[in-house]
Formats: C-alpha cells, structure tokens, sequence
C-alpha cells in the first residue's frame, strides 16, 4: 500500500498552534463536521471562488451557525393547543435577544440573524488596533437601549488572536450584560484567538463552525479564507 504524505505549507509549520477535541475548551460548541460543512468550507476557502460564490456559500455556513447558536437560548415549559383540539407541552424561549456586529466584516452575519430571528434588533460595535499601543481599541459602539437585559449573540466571522472579540465582550459588560449572556458566533477560529478569549471570558459561549491551524506572522487564520471582509464586500 501506498501511503501519502501531505505537504504542509510552510505557514503552517512555522506557527501551528492546532488543538485536538479534547483540548478544547467547555464553552467552545463546533458545528458537526459534516462531509457538507466541509464542502462549504472549501468553497469559501478557495482562493479562485468568485465574489458570488463566496457570499452564497459563507452566507450558508452562517446560516447555520446562527441555528447553532439559538440551541443555546434558555426555554421554558409552554403548553399549546394544535388545531385538533389536543394539548401540546412544548416550550418557548425565555428572553430576548439581540445582535450585535463586530464592524466590518460582523455586519455580513446580520442578514443570516435577521432570516432566522424576525425584526430582531441589532447593535454594532467598531474595534480597531491602537497603532501606539497595540490594543484593541473602541472606536464606536451601538447598542439597543435594554441590551443589559437580552442574550445577546455577538458576530464576527473570523476569530484570529481574540483581541476584537474581547474587547467587544468588555464593552458589552459595560453596558450591564453578563459575560454568560453573551454568545459569540465566528466562522473560523485560530486556537490562539480560542485560547485567549476562553480564558479571560470562560461563561461565553463560543459557536464556531471551523478550528484552523493557527495564525501566520501578519495574524492571518491558517489555512483560512483571507480577509473576509475583502472577499466578501470587494469586487
Ligand atoms: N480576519 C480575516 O478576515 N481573516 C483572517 O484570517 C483573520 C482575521
């Protein structure tokens, strides 16, 4: 028998950080990985894959993992009557919810909320890198005004090192929501972006649809997708 070697870019080997199942942290939920998640993922991955193509298929994935993250919503007990006159004990969701986008590539993720969760509102909030600093740094946010009150699920379609992410987290805790209300939806993550959120904020969930290689120098996700917000909004 023959046996196959695959060739790792060089990216890869310089900087993989990857984690196995096992090693991944409570709060972190993976789509199942399907053999058409894959497929998905392969679409949007190629470099070759057109503007259309790449808003088709990643608005796919995001689809379904906004599904995904309304399994995290509480419910309680509620009881219907169906048109045959039997009773039906079913449940309902417990509170109210909001979006919030991370600007800019977050906002892609708003139409996929919007389809599944009617009229919902959403917030945006603008974080950018501190060229002096080097910290994430708030620029602009926009919350619904009852925000301390709802589950709130936070959207950013790439978590690399975390940084966005956890600054979105402070902000939105500020504003009076609890880090256990807070869930965070990414379509690809680097294990150090995982790493580094889980440990500061370990009682938001994270719900992603993919677990990359890790980051190359310029703390691009490996193998990734490349900028999303290019491929997406860019001709
Ligand atoms: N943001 C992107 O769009 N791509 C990455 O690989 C990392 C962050």
């Amino acid at each position: 028998m023959t046996s196959l070697t695959i060739p790792q870019s060089p990216a890869i080997q310089a900087t993989c950080a990857h984690i196995d199942d096992q090693k991944i942290p409570p709060s972190v939920f993976k789509l199942p990985q399907t053999a058409q998640l894959e497929a998905l993922y392969t679409i949007i991955r190629d470099k070759e894959t057109s503007r259309g193509d790449f808003l088709f298929y990643s608005d796919r994935i995001i689809r379904l993992l906004v599904e995904e993250g309304l399994n995290h919503l509480p419910v309680i007990s509620r009881v219907v009557e169906t048109p045959t006159g039997a009773t039906y004990h079913g449940v309902g969701f417990e509170g109210k919810i909001c979006g919030v986008s991370i600007l800019r590539a977050g906002e892609a993720m708003e139409a996929g909320l919007r389809e599944v969760c009617r009229s919902v509102r959403i917030g945006k909030i603008l974080i950018q890198r501190d060229e002096e600093t080097a910290q994430a740094k708030l620029f602009y946010s926009k919350f619904p005004s009852d925000i301390a009150k709802r589950y709130v699920l936070l959207l950013d379609p790439m978590l690399a090192t975390g940084g966005s992410a956890m600054k979105a987290v402070e902000v939105l805790m500020e504003h009076g929501v609890p880090a256990e209300r807070i869930i965070f939806i990414n379509l690809i993550a680097a294990p150090e972006g995982l790493s580094n959120f889980c440990s500061r904020y370990p009682t938001t969930k994270i719900i992603t649809g993919w677990i990359d290689e890790g980051l190359n120098e310029k703390s691009y996700i490996i193998p990734g997708l490349g900028d999303f917000g290019e491929r997406r909004y860019c001709l």
